[in-house]
C-alpha cells in the first residue's frame, strides 16, 4: 500500500505543475485514505484572486480543511465553494474576531489580501495600504498559527515579505524556512511566452525566474530554459525578458482600471501551494522559484529555485550559470530590490 502510494506520489511529482486542476481531481482517488490532515487558510478569499484560488484549493486532494477569510463577503464564497464534491471541508470567516479561528491549526496560510494596481501605478504605489494589511494579518499568524508556512501574494511582494519577517521576528516566531513570496506567476508567464516563441510544447517548458517581483527585479533566466532551442536570437531573448517583466502591467492595462491578474495568479498560487503541500507531505525533489530569505546574493531576500520539504525551505538553490545579458540584469536589479526590502523592514520596525 505504502509502496503504491509512494509510486503514485512520484508519478504526480514527475508530471510537474502544468495541469493542476485535472491532476488534482485525478489524485483525489489516490490520496483519500492516507493523506495527512492539512489545513490551508486563504486571507483575502473573497477577492479577485481569492475566489478562484479558493476554488482551486478546494479541488486539491492534499487539502483536508479549507479556511476562507476576508473582511468582505466570505460567507457567500465559502458556501459556494463548499458545495463542490471534493473532500476538503470548507469554513468561511468574515470578521476580525473570527480571524483566530480561521488561522488556528493552519499548515499553510496564503495571503492575497490587499488592493491591486490600476493603470499607471507601480506595485510600490500599493505599499501604503497593503503594508498595514499584511502587518496585521501576520501579527495574527504569529499568534494563532506560528508554525504555518506563509505564501505571500499581496504586493509589493519585494516589501511585504520583509514586513512579514519583521513582524514574526518581533513576535519571536520567525522561521525563515516558512516564509515565501509567491513569484510563481512570473515563472508561469515566462514558460508561456517562451513556449510560444520557441515553438515548443508549453507543458514541457521550464524557465527559472529569479530576483524579485516588480519590473526589472523580475529576471527570467532564458539561458537555462528547457527544452533548449537555438531558434531564439539575442533580440528575441531581450523581448521575452521585457514581456515577462511587464506581464503584470500588460494585464493591468488590459483590465483598464478593473484590477490586475487574478485568474492566472490564482492558478500560480495554487501551483505554489500544491508544491508546499507536497513538500510538507514528504514528496521528494519539489523545486519551485520563490522570494525567500537568501544568501544567494548580498541581498537578504531573493527569488531563486528553492527545494521544498517537510519544514518548508529545504535548500535555497544557487543561480547556476548566467549569460552576459542575465549577469547585467542581475546587477541592475539589485539597487531597486535592496531599497524595496529596506522599505518593508523599516515600516515594520517603526509601526
Ligand atoms: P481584490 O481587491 O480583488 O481582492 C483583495 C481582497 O482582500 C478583497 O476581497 C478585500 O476585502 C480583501 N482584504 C482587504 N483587506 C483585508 C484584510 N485586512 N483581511 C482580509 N482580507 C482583506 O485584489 P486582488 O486582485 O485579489 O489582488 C490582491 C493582491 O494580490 C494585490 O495586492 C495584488 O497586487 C496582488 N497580486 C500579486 C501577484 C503576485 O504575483 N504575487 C499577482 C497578482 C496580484
Ligand atoms: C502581477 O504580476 O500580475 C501582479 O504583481 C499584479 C500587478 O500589479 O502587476
Amino acid at each position: 500500500m505504502r509502496t503504491s502510494l509512494l509510486r503514485s506520489m512520484e508519478s504526480v511529482r514527475r508530471s510537474g505543475s502544468g495541469s493542476v486542476p485535472g491532476q488534482l481531481l485525478r489524485r483525489s482517488f489516490v490520496f483519500s485514505a492516507s493523506t495527512p490532515q492539512r489545513k490551508v487558510a486563504i486571507l483575502g478569499a473573497a477577492g479577485g484572486i481569492g475566489q478562484p484560488l479558493s476554488l482551486l484549493m478546494k479541488l486539491n486532494p492534499l487539502v483536508t480543511h479549507l479556511s476562507l477569510y476576508d473582511i468582505a463577503g466570505t460567507p457567500g464564497v465559502a458556501a459556494d465553494v463548499s458545495h463542490i464534491n471534493t473532500p476538503a471541508e470548507v469554513k468561511g470567516f468574515a470578521t476580525e474576531e473570527q480571524l483566530g479561528q480561521a488561522l488556528e491549526g493552519a499548515d499553510i496560510v496564503i495571503i492575497p489580501a490587499g488592493v491591486p494596481r490600476k493603470p499607471g501605478m507601480t506595485r510600490d504605489d500599493l505599499f501604503n495600504i497593503n503594508a498595514g494589511i499584511v502587518k496585521s494579518l501576520c501579527t495574527a499568524i504569529a499568534k494563532y498559527c506560528p508554525h504555518a508556512i506563509v505564501n505571500m501574494i499581496s504586493n509589493p511582494v519585494n516589501s511585504t515579505v520583509p514586513i512579514a519577517s519583521e513582524v514574526f521576528k518581533k513576535a519571536g516566531t520567525y522561521d525563515e524556512k516558512k516564509l515565501f513570496g509567491v513569484t510563481t506567476l512570473d515563472v508561469v508567464r515566462a514558460k508561456t511566452f517562451y513556449a510560444a516563441k520557441a515553438k515548443v510544447p508549453v507543458a514541457e517548458v521550464n524557465v527559472p525566474v529569479v530576483g524579485g517581483h516588480a519590473g526589472i527585479t523580475i529576471l527570467p533566466l532564458f539561458s537555462q530554459a528547457t527544452p533548449a532551442t537555438n531558434a531564439l536570437g539575442d533580440e528575441d531573448i531581450k523581448a521575452l525578458t521585457k514581456r515577462t517583466q511587464d506581464g503584470g502591467t500588460e494585464v493591468v492595462e488590459a483590465k483598464a482600471g478593473k484590477g490586475s491578474a487574478t485568474l492566472s495568479m490564482a492558478y500560480a498560487g495554487a501551483v505554489f501551494a500544491d508544491a508546499c503541500l507536497k513538500g510538507l507531505n514528504g514528496v521528494p525533489d519539489i523545486v519551485e522559484c520563490s522570494f525567500v530569505q537568501s544568501t544567494v546574493t548580498e541581498l537578504p531576500f531573493f527569488a531563486s529555485k528553492v527545494r521544498l520539504g517537510k519544514n518548508g525551505v529545504e535548500e535555497v538553490l544557487g543561480l547556476g550559470s548566467l549569460s552576459e545579458f542575465e549577469k547585467a540584469g542581475l546587477e541592475s536589479l539589485k539597487p531597486e530590490l535592496k531599497s524595496s526590502i529596506e522599505k518593508g523592514i523599516k515600516f515594520a520596525q517603526e509601526n
